[in-house]
């Protein structure tokens, strides 16, 4: 065979490839609005960026016929690129390709690209469409799902980690999404289930459809397990992008500086004249959050989910921050598990990639209830006390309202290692509100009710606590950015160290 002729070979094979499961199969993809996975790559990554590894895999599989089916590209498109420049590897499973299920080339193309992610130091972005372990292929697909776990473990805290869920995803699959840092999940096109509707007729009884057993809007409502939904394929990508500018590429990185043109100076009179005077009424912590961060511009992850606590990255001065505020409007603000749940695990996440967390605290208690003691709140919430305990990048605490007990100290109150409590004068810090304590301490008083007027009087401040150094200034609402921005550069060069361990023991 000549050089052209082999060339040539390359390239009919190549094309071959490139057309995936064929011109049907590829309608029906498009018909069910999705796109297929070489649309998705290319619009994850920068025009042009794209290099592609392991075109030419092919499975080894002789069970019932499988040798003469052609798989192109093992039913999985893998390789790497830049977003914004940077360095990100990805893979998209083919669902027109044996409806993208799970062998063990499969499965090793994308061990191959985790495994690069993790030792260039580069995020890897998973996109999934698949109908779940390739059953022809038996324990070899198993054992490939084994190594991916594996491998998602292995790059935990130490390159981000993103999953979409763009079609099925079903049985042992979801817990490779699971294992990873976020989980975006399109609206309509996708699911994620432990085991579909037939199943769970059988075994329970239940009567579900797919979309309410494991749709977007389940996961990112009900269950928690999704971060982020999307409209369609496209949204989902571009909010990729767009969580991948504000995050660094790997643990040994500071998170990617931005000029936003905000000035760090800027006050907010309105911050002023924002909380009602009646500390029991609500108002919006998001009229906080847009107020005191860059342009106003937050990305908030379990947006849907556990509202009374709200976890978003935004800039401060150009540099990414972590938020965790209480949402007076939901609850109250309290905490609960799923609350607990969502912030720790937020918490870990920042810690683990170097971005600064701002605790912005309006929190009158736990949620109180069998429903909640049953539930374990005890366990749960320790993992927000752990969570920041833990954490060693810059921490502030800002105390808008009410920072009762251990709620208060669960915000990452000065003895978890808040770096700066900063409060506003209507700060209330206290060990517990102000009708629980007067109904312990002055049950017996003939007074009670002027005794209670003094206890919120002296007690329900900023004041008993500065004064003994929990915290470190109060401020006019107003200056609220100013302060935090010069409290975040101060922070800059934190050094902490912990003693060293195999690692800790999480209540999980
Ligand atoms: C082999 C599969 C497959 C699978 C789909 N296909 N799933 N081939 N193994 N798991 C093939 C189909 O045979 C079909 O091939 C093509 O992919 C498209 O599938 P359709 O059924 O035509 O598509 P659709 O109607 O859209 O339905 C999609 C689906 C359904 C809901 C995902 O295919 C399905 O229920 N698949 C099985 C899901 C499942 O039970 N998976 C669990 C496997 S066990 P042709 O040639 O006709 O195009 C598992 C354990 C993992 O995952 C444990 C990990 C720890």
């Amino acid at each position: 065979m000549s050089t052209q002729e082999r060339i040539e070979k390359m390239i009919k094979k190549s094309e071959a490839i490139l057309a995936g499961g064929g011109e049907k199969r590829v309608a029906k993809q498009h018909e069910q609005g999705k796109l297929t996975a070489r649309e998705r790559i290319n619009l994850l990554l920068d025009p042009g960026s794209f290099v592609e590894l392991d075109r030419f895999v092919k499975h080894r599989c002789y069970n019932f016929g499988q040798e003469k089916k052609e798989c192109p590209g093992e039913g999985v498109t893998t390789g790497y690129g830049t977003v914004d420049g940077r360095l990100v590897y990805v893979f998209a499973q083919d669902f027109t390709v044996e409806g993208g299920s799970l062998g063990e080339m499969h499965a090793n193309k994308i061990v191959k690209v985790q495994r690069l992610a993790l030792k260039m130091g580069a995020p890897c972005v998973g996109m999934n469409d698949s109908g779940g372990a390739r059953i022809q292929e038996a324990t070899d697909a198993l054992g490939g799902y084994g190594k991916i776990f594996f491998e998602n473990t292995s790059a935990s805290g130490v390159v981000p980690q993103i999953s979409a869920i763009m079609g099925p995803s079903a049985g042992g699959a979801v817990y490779s999404p699971a294992l990873t840092d976020f989980i975006y999940m399109v609206k309509n096109t996708s699911q994620m289930f432990i085991t579909g509707p037939e199943v769970v007729k059988t075994v329970t009884g239940e009567t579900v459809t797919k979309e309410a057993l494991g749709g977007a809007m389940t996961h990112n409502t009900k269950s928690g397990v999704a971060h982020f939904a999307a409209e369609n394929d496209e949204d989902c990508i571009n909010q990729i992008r767009y969580l991948l500018s504000f995050l660094p590429s790997n643990n040994m990185e500071p998170a990617p500086v931005v000029e936003t043109g905000d000035s760090p100076m800027r006050i907010d009179d309105g911050l002023n004249t924002l909380l009602p005077d009646n500390s029991n009424a609500a108002y919006n912590m998001y009229d906080v959050i847009t107020s005191i961060v860059d342009n106003g511009e937050y990305y908030e992850s379990q947006k849907f989910f556990a509202t009374n606590v709200i976890t978003c990255f935004a800039r401060m001065n150009g540099s990414t921050v972590g938020i965790i505020a209480n949402q007076p409007k939901v609850m109250a603000g309290c905490l609960d598990i799923n609350a607990s749940d969502k912030a720790a695990r937020f918490i870990r996440f920042c810690d683990a990639f170097n971005i600064p967390l701002l605790n912005i605290v309006d929190v009158p208690g736990f949620l109180p209830g069998t429903h909640q003691e049953y539930g374990g709140i005890i366990r749960h919430g320790a993992k927000m006390l752990y969570a920041y305990s833990e954490a060693t990048v810059p921490k502030i605490t800002l105390v808008t309202r009410k920072a009762y007990g251990g709620s208060y100290i669960a915000m990452c109150a000065q003895e978890l290692g808040a770096d700066q409590v900063i409060a506003w004068p209507t700060a209330e810090i206290a060990v517990m509100g102000p009708s629980g304590a007067a109904n312990i301490i002055f049950k017996k008083d003939p007074d009670k009710d002027v005794r209670t007027a003094e206890y919120i009087q002296n007690f329900a401040s900023p004041y008993y606590a500065a004064q003994h150094q929990m915290v470190d200034r109060i401020i006019e609402p107003k200056n609220t950015r100013p302060e935090i921005c010069n409290a975040l550069q101060m922070l800059v060069s934190k050094r902490e160290v912990r003693p060293a361990k195999r690692h800790g023991n999480i209540p999980l």
